[in-house]
């Protein structure tokens, strides 16, 4: 099968006209080389604050930090093409007030040369949303399970199943999209909420264990690569069991050094030509 090569980059105006329309491909990507790997297949790259976790091995995403993020952002945006990227804004680099907001986001969006970035949380930023998008910068939201705020959740459990949480989600969804993003992540929640959410904004909705009915859908790579194994959730499908595969490759190397066996002929140099 040969892979469409398609150069021009999808922006921010196009995302936001899939409401309703094909579905929208996303995934992350966190380094070059994946990324020129995911680009032709995907609509949107989000370099998420996931990397504290998947390339960091953090056990939260809380640790990750906002030049961390814009040393990912850059390699993604210099190894793509035709993916609109967006970028996280980390923990701690937004919430206590708008104009924070608006200089980290900055930061990212100079430093990096993507497009847009994503933010965490509910009415509550709904303000800072508006700030960001009056001043020219794109934002893509992200309700429902909010990884940065796991201490207040007491954990990574899928959310929405009570009324009166179901109806937060609803409303923090609501805010978000009147405030101006041109997205949102909706992450974790209820099926039959997610598509509640999905019929109620007027943006496209992009589900991570949210509902068949969201506008797109993104995933984690590494998780849906079987590279990040530690823990599946039941939300990720595995199109490839890579760690199986990363595991055999060094252990087939190991033979082969300890046997004598690696480097073979046609992997050394010869000697120097010598003059006749
Ligand atoms: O950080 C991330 O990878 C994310 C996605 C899971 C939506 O926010």
């Amino acid at each position: 099968m040969s892979v469409e090569i398609r150069t021009r980059r999808v922006s921010v105006t196009q995302v936001r006209s899939r409401k309703s329309q094909e579905k929208l491909v996303c995934l992350t990507a966190y380094t070059a080389p994946v990324a020129r790997l995911l680009d032709a297949a995907a609509d949107v790259l989000l370099v998420g604050d996931s990397l504290a976790m998947v390339v960091y091995g953090f056990d939260s995403t809380l640790s990750v930090t906002l030049d961390m993020m814009i040393a990912h952002g850059a390699a993604v945006v210099r190894a793509t093409r035709h993916a609109l990227i967006v970028v996280d804004l980390p923990f701690g680099a937004y919430q206590a007030s708008p104009q924070d907001a608006f200089r980290a986001a900055a930061r990212v969006m100079q430093e990096t040369g993507c497009a847009a970035i994503k933010l965490e949380g509910g009415a509550e930023m709904a303000d800072t949303v508006r700030f960001l998008v009056q001043r020219g910068i794109p934002v893509m939201g992200h309700v429902g399970l909010t990884p940065q705020a796991v201490n207040s959740l007491g954990g990574y459990r899928s959310r929405g199943h009570a009324a009166a949480e179901r109806e937060q989600i609803l409303r923090d969804a609501v805010a978000i999209a009147d405030a101006g993003a041109f997205s949102l992540v909706v992450e974790g929640v209820a099926e039959t909420l997610a598509r509640e959410i999905t019929a109620n904004v007027p943006i496209p909705t992009i589900g991570i264990g949210g509902s068949p009915a969201c506008d797109g859908q993104i995933l984690v790579t590494d998780d849906m690569l079987g590279v990040f194994a530690d823990f599946t959730p039941k939300f990720v499908k595995r199109y490839r069991n890579l760690a199986a595969e990363i595991e055999a490759a060094a252990l087939e190397y190991a033979a082969d050094v300890r046997d004598g066996r690696f480097p073979a002929p046609e992997h050394t140099y010869g000697p120097p030509k010598t003059k006749s």
